[in-house]
């Protein structure tokens, strides 16, 4: 969908659709200007409650002429005390929705001027983006009843700044193509992304944003001792690897923060093998790698000055000969050797030896995105990420990002006590306690791999893939992570 700005007045504005917001409790000058042209159309619907502006409704009118807009589409916003970028984030989303519904392809909108608040304009572009966002790539049938957006223009006052404006589209485009690659990668079959196809999509970021990109392959891996992350590859004809992304918006004496990702391509669970209900759904299992692609190459095309490290390991976890096994000993790269309880358990163990492996850039933080445990999803639902760490500090920014970007976060605890359960009567570790606590035993598993560097570790197995649709995300992959990441690291 193009994106353009344009400040002539609204009431004068040819277009096949104008999205305007209505407060459920407030009237603004734009809609009782609105409101007179139709001839009292708005101030009708809301007396007779066809439409009162509640949040998650919209109503679409035609003009027949009363107004050059060929149609208003009147977007809710809801009370006036209660609003937020979410809501404006969501209305847009909303409304792209109703226009698809209608088949308007090109349409013009004001809903960020229902606002003063500064993020509204890059609100309003990310909810049109990502609600209209689809993965039709391996659809065949029907291709010219396919709808696709075309353009959306957004009018702004007369006195504002356009070159300001144009900066903000800039930006907010970015951000959501970042989070489109999240979503098309997790949103693909694990036959199509396998570990070779992540480490591709590294190299074409690095080609495109000028980043360094080396992807450790098995053999090499053996050699550096991440015995750990090899072991869950073991079993699949596609081989383990470890993806390492680096950019540099700063000095070369700046500490970089580092984002690690879990790349299960798919989790079949190994020898512990899982259910075969729902088991689609593990190839999901590599949502934490493709929010570290997204956001790595968002952070490049926003020229944050920092320094970032992308740390993707990367494994399919699948039943066979060849595969580890319960109750196998493994030294990880830390030295710390782990008895296997259960294959499933997989993600800690790639991630135990990417995080150790991180550990040589001297993050001033890190930051580990995966979808780790099914308790998180029993824990939180699929409304908040888990997050667990061991600094307050590092743990309220993200919290704080999580409340800003509407990919919130909720704190775990990762006390001492949940690390009885994982010792090992033979080894230092095992990868896997009893059901209770999972999502932090998982933490504190983590936890035993990262020293003191500032930590913080998000489950994103509950919010990675939805199964409903929501304002700006449809059914399927959200892309979780990359706005969280950006909206964190632009307020370092
Ligand atoms: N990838 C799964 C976790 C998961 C569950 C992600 C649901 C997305 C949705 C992970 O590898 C796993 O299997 N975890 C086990 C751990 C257990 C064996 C200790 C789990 O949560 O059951
Ligand atoms: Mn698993
Ligand atoms: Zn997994």
């Amino acid at each position: 969908m193009k994106i353009t700005l344009d400040t002539v007045d609204s009431l004068q504005h040819a277009t096949a659709a104008l999205v305007i917001g209505i407060f459920e409790d407030a009237q603004d000058e734009l809609c009782a200007a609105c409101d007179a042209a139709l001839g009292g159309c708005l101030a009708r619907l809301a007396a007779s409650r066809e439409f009162s502006g509640k949040p998650a409704t919209s109503r679409l009118l035609h003009t027949l002429g009363k107004m050059p807009a060929e149609r208003v589409l009147l977007v809710g916003l809801g009370k006036h005390a209660e609003f937020d970028l979410e809501r404006l984030r969501r209305a847009a989303g909303n409304a792209v929705q109703a226009l698809r519904g209608a088949r308007v392809a090109s349409f013009s909108s004001v809903l960020h001027l229902s606002s003063p608040l500064p993020g509204a304009l890059e609100a309003v572009i990310t909810g049109a983006l990502l609600g209209s966002y689809a993965f039709e790539w391996y659809k065949t049938k029907e291709k010219d009843e396919r709808f696709n957006f075309e353009a959306m223009t957004l009018l702004l006052a007369q006195e504002s700044d356009a070159e300001k404006a144009r900066t903000r589209v800039e930006h907010a485009e970015i951000l959501c193509q970042g989070v489109r690659l999240a979503r098309d990668l997790v949103s693909q079959p694990g036959n199509v992304v396998t570990t070779g196809y992540l480490a591709n999509t590294a190299r074409e970021i690095a080609g495109r944003h000028g980043l360094a990109c080396r992807v450790y392959e098995q053999d090499e891996l053996e050699k550096l001792g991440l015995h750990a992350l090899v072991a869950v590859g073991k079993g699949s004809a596609e081989p383990p690897r470890l993806i390492v992304l680096e950019y540099h918006g700063a000095g070369v004496k700046e500490r970089p923060v580092v984002l690690v990702g879990k790349g299960v391509t798919f989790d079949s669970g190994g020898i512990s093998l899982k259910p075969g209900a729902g088991m689609e759904e593990m190839k999901t299992d590599m949502a934490g790698s493709a929010a570290v692609l997204g956001t790595m190459s968002a952070a490049a095309g926003l020229k944050l000055p920092l320094n970032l490290v992308g740390i993707i390991p990367t494994a399919e976890n699948m039943p066979d000969g060849n595969s580890f096994r319960p109750g196998d000993v493994l030294t990880s790269l830390s030295g710390t050797t782990i008895e296997i309880t259960n294959t499933d358990a997989e993600g800690r163990l790639i991630l135990c030896d990417a995080l150790h492996f991180a550990l040589q850039y001297k993050p001033v933080a890190m930051i580990d995105l995966a979808t780790l445990t099914g308790a998180c999803v029993v824990a939180l639902g699929h409304e908040a990420s888990g997050l667990m760490g061991n600094d307050q500090r590092l743990a309220d920014a993200l919290k704080r990002a999580g409340e800003q970007s509407g990919e919130r976060l909720w704190q775990l605890p990762v006390w001492d006590e949940y690390g009885e359960n994982m010792k090992s009567d033979i080894a230092d570790l095992k990868n896997s306690g009893s059901r209770d606590a999972g999502a932090t035993k998982a933490a504190w598993f983590l936890k035993q791999f990262v020293g003191t560097t500032r930590w913080a570790h998000l489950d994103i197995a509950g919010t990675a893939w939805c199964d409903k649709a929501r304002p700006y995300c449809p059914k399927g992959a959200t892309g979780v992570g990359v706005r969280l990441l950006i909206e964190y690291l632009q307020g370092r």
